[in-house]
């Protein structure tokens, strides 16, 4: 038998989108970091953030006005110490990403252009989006992937797929666990390695791709979620995963966003018809929440029987929309379809995770050395709804917080001695075909029974439909080689579980979660916590 690899270095981030680049490059100068990604440096959900990034930086705006329509749209159920916690952090945070080159667009007219230019989307009651023409997330992860490129220090593994978390006890608390470095599936040589590190960052992102209809990149399968469950740690908060409203409809294009900021310059939603609907729900028309305006568009949707919303911006002027909107109307031209001139069809599709592995201000979760920074984690910040843009700033405050508490204690490093037997028993070859087929059955049962309205009979069917699913994974993973489809259905179906358990506890509707056997919403309520 060939001997094992196995990586060492002082950190490991897991996952290359702005949380664990950013990780990466504050803790450079101080430690050796290995930074892997399950796929092409550059493939996630960073990289196709359109919108931008929240932040208050407009005279009229304010901390205090951040914080409150961050609590209105995560009703009620936010942390608010740690609501305060990251809009407070926010100016500094962006400060230190405009350092490391990213150029947000300025005002463009000549008395202002020292100034940002901002925009607005749903739930924020004033302008305060920073962004880079409408390509926010390409232009943040290029810039920063350069720099981590180039930094000594750092060493990236692109197609490196971890697998599960190496975790010990540790008799320095009682009944605690230590992370002392994760097994990897090598994706181009076929092969488990280990990678022993003294701290370990999960950078993993959403996991929106347990849906059939989804905004996100294939990454977003939940793995570290999944790691850090099956590892032990609590999670919260699963039940509220974010549809966005504006989602092609269109058959060569799966999962292509239509930035909310089009509805911030004053795009319409509207019937085939041409009739605008949002009027008929919120006082706030096509900006009000992301909860609200999926609702009803749902809601038309069935009335109606059909299977698309239009979005319409053609009464700006075409010069408007192609300096706004640059990269959205080369993309929608090569579906034949004129933003300029054309009402564009939309759907809600599966686009954020709000709930995650449970961490405090700093990222630490309940395992020692053990981090989560990003979509992956619950930090408290968006309750029950996730107000657009707070995400990136999300992972931009817990970069800097987590980096700045590793920097500042000791850690320590506790020697491996896992076996990698188990994985080096297996011998068959599973067919993908199979794996494939179940995954798109998952994807399916998720979103025809935890989608944007659920039942409680609902849910439970696609509970016991994924327990079946997990007995065959079970078998599966005994008896096959690993693949990584085997290890994304591994996860994704993880994860949906649970989500459903966390629905199925949550027994009114709020925000996200919207179940008609409990229309209304409690006086008090909080997290939904799962204990492993
Ligand atoms: P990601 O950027 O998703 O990165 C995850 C990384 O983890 C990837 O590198 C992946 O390869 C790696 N990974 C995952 N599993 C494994 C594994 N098992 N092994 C190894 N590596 C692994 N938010 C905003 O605030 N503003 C916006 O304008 C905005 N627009 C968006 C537009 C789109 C189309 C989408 C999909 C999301 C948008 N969001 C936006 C949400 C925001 O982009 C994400 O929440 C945020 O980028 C998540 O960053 P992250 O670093 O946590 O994870
Ligand atoms: C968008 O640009 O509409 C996405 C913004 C977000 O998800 O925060």
């Amino acid at each position: 038998m060939n001997k094992t690899i196995c990586h060492y270095t002082d950190i490991l981030i897991i996952g290359s989108g702005i949380s664990g680049l950013s990780a990466a490059l504050r803790l450079a100068s101080f430690y050796k970091i290995i930074l892997i990604s399950k796929n092409k440096i550059n493939e996630c959900a960073s990289y196709y953030a359109q919108g931008g990034i929240a932040s208050v930086f407009n005279e009229n705006d304010s901390i205090e006005s951040h914080i409150k329509d961050t609590l209105n749209v995560g009703l009620d159920i936010c942390e608010k110490s740690i609501v305060e916690f990251i809009i407070s952090n926010s100016q500094k945070c962006i400060q230190w990403l405009a350092e490391q080159g990213i150029s947000f667009d300025m005002e463009y007219n000549s008395i202002n252009k020292n100034k940002y230019h901002l925009t607005k989307e749903g739930g924020h009651s004033h302008r305060r989006i920073l962004h880079c023409t409408d390509f926010t997330g390409k232009e943040i992860e290029t810039k920063l992937i350069n720099l981590v490129l180039k930094h000594k220090n750092i060493f990236v593994k692109e197609f490196f797929n971890a697998i599960d978390l190496i975790v010990k006890k540790t008799y320095i608390k009682e009944n605690n666990r230590i992370v002392i470095g994760t097994y990897v599936w090598n994706i181009q040589f076929k092969r488990v390695e280990i990678i022993k590190s003294k701290i370990l960052i999960l950078a993993t992102g959403g996991a929106s791709k347990v849906y059939k209809y989804s905004t996100n990149p294939d990454i977003s399968t939940g793995d570290g979620i999944a790691m850090a469950w099956r590892a032990g740690c609590r999670v919260a908060n699963l039940e509220f995963n974010q549809f966005h409203p504006t989602c092609l409809f269109h058959k060569q294009s799966h999962n292509f966003l239509l930035t909310e900021a089009l509805r911030g310059e004053g795009a319409y939603l509207k019937r085939y018809d041409g009739t605008r609907f949002m009027k008929e729900y919120d006082s706030r028309y096509e900006l009000a929440p992301r909860d609200i305006v999926v609702l009803a568009m749902n809601k038309e949707m069935n009335r109606l029987g059909v299977n698309c919303m239009y979005l319409d911006i053609t009464h700006k002027s075409s010069d408007f929309i192609k300096k706004h909107f640059p990269g959205i109307y080369k993309k929608l031209m090569e579906f034949g379809l004129d933003l300029t001139k054309d009402s564009i069809p939309v759907v809600p599709a599966a686009h954020y995770t709000c709930g995650g592995v449970i961490v405090n201000k700093f990222g630490m979760t309940d395992i020692e050395n053990l981090y989560a920074i990003g979509e992956v984690a619950y930090t408290g910040f968006h309750g029950a709804n996730r107000m657009a843009s707070n995400s990136l700033l999300e992972c931009l405050v817990y970069a800097w917080s987590s980096s700045e508490n590793i920097i500042n204690t000791t850690k320590y490093i506790i020697d491996i001695e896992k076996s990698l037997d188990f994985y080096k028993i297996k011998k068959k070859n599973i067919n993908d075909d199979i794996i494939k087929h179940d995954l798109n059955n998952l994807k399916l049962i998720m979103w025809d029974h935890m989608g944007v309205v659920r039942t409680t009979s609902s849910l439970k069917y696609a509970l016991n439909h994924i327990n079946l699913l997990k007995q065959k994974i079970f078998f599966y993973y005994s008896e096959f080689k690993i693949s990584s489809n085997l290890l994304d259905l591994r996860n994704l179906v993880q994860v949906s579980e649970l989500m459903i358990r966390c629905a199925l506890n949550r027994k009114e509707s709020r925000g996200l979660h919207h179940i008609l056997d409990y229309p209304t919403k409690f006086k008090i309520s909080g997290p939904t916590i799962l204990i492993p």
